[in-house]
């Protein structure tokens, strides 16, 4: 396996990869602040559409809701891609849950693994997350003009590379799986699948990718959760994925459906595994 602490990586991913668009070009740093930032800046001063930014470790790394992501040199991928998909800016978070089902089937063709994503976009291994993935876009008049897709995978992290206070919510690939991923391998691998997955989503919308999000989801359809949405906390029972790829929930005592766009779910008696049809 190919070690990856260095330029080596870039090169034995180029040779890996079979996609048209992603990836190409492929902007590798040992170490950046964030590859989302740096990504940002790329697509502001007009980088194309495909262009991808990969760090080693990342000394700012960026997660959700302005936390930090755990980047650790050597062990990990840290990935955005520039998409500039010609659609309305209220569709882009469709992309985080895309991502999730690329990542998703990445971790099953290349770990064996199975993998369950916590809406919108979080991806578990046996309950414990091993990815993120923020989805930031640019915009200019309200017209969206490029979005920064990243994606941070815990592969060889470690537990020791997690703070303690992560230490029973995160995890890797490594940990979960018992067997070193190959970085580049997995790269490329995720490279295709999100390619695959966005002409689909682009030609069809987020319904045709529904069955594949909904057949890694962490639960099943009736699961108890709780919601901490940015209009509050909501409890409920799930119902399902709108077509838009909201969550429709019932909320508990008063029956009625409610759809939510954002949130942090935490499932009543925590994860099931991956459901398979
Ligand atoms: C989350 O909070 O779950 C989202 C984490 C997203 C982390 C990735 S790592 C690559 C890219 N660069 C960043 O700074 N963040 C994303």
């Amino acid at each position: 396996m190919s070690d990856p602490a260095d330029s080596g990586f870039v090169d034995t991913l180029s040779r890996q990869l079979q996609t048209q668009v992603l990836g190409k070009p492929l902007h590798f740093f040992t170490t950046i602040d964030s590859t989302n930032t740096y990504a940002a800046q790329l697509a502001r001063a007009g980088a194309a559409e495909g262009t991808a930014v990969i760090a080693d470790s990342q000394s700012g790394g960026k997660g959700r809701l302005g936390r930090t992501w755990v980047s650790p040199a050597g062990v990990n991928l840290y990935l955005s891609v520039i998409l500039r998909p010609p659609v309305p800016a209220a569709t882009v978070p469709q992309l985080n849950l895309l991502a999730a089902v690329a990542v998703a089937d990445t971790v099953v063709q290349v770990c064996g693994l199975t993998p369950a994503i916590k809406w919108p976009n979080d991806v578990l291994v046996g309950g414990k997350k091993v990815c993120g993935i923020l989805a930031e876009m640019q915009t200019e008049g309200g017209a969206l003009r490029s979005v920064v897709l990243g994606i941070g995978v815990n592969l060889n992290a470690p537990l020791s590379a997690f703070p303690e206070e992560l230490r029973d919510k995160a995890s890797s690939l490594l940990l979960s799986g018992g067997r070193l991923v190959d970085r580049p391998a997995f790269a490329a691998a995720l490279l295709t699948h999100l390619e695959k997955l966005y002409v689909l989503w682009l030609e069809q919308g987020f319904l045709a990718l529904r069955p594949a999000w909904e057949h890694h989801a962490a639960w099943l359809m009736g699961t108890q959760i709780t919601v901490a949405a940015p209009e509050g906390i909501v409890a409920g029972t799930v119902l399902g994925l709108d077509s838009d790829g909201a969550l429709l929930l019932q909320e508990g005592n008063s029956g009625t459906s409610r759809r939510l766009l954002a949130g942090d779910v935490t499932v009543v008696g925590g994860y099931t595994q991956g459901v398979r049809s």
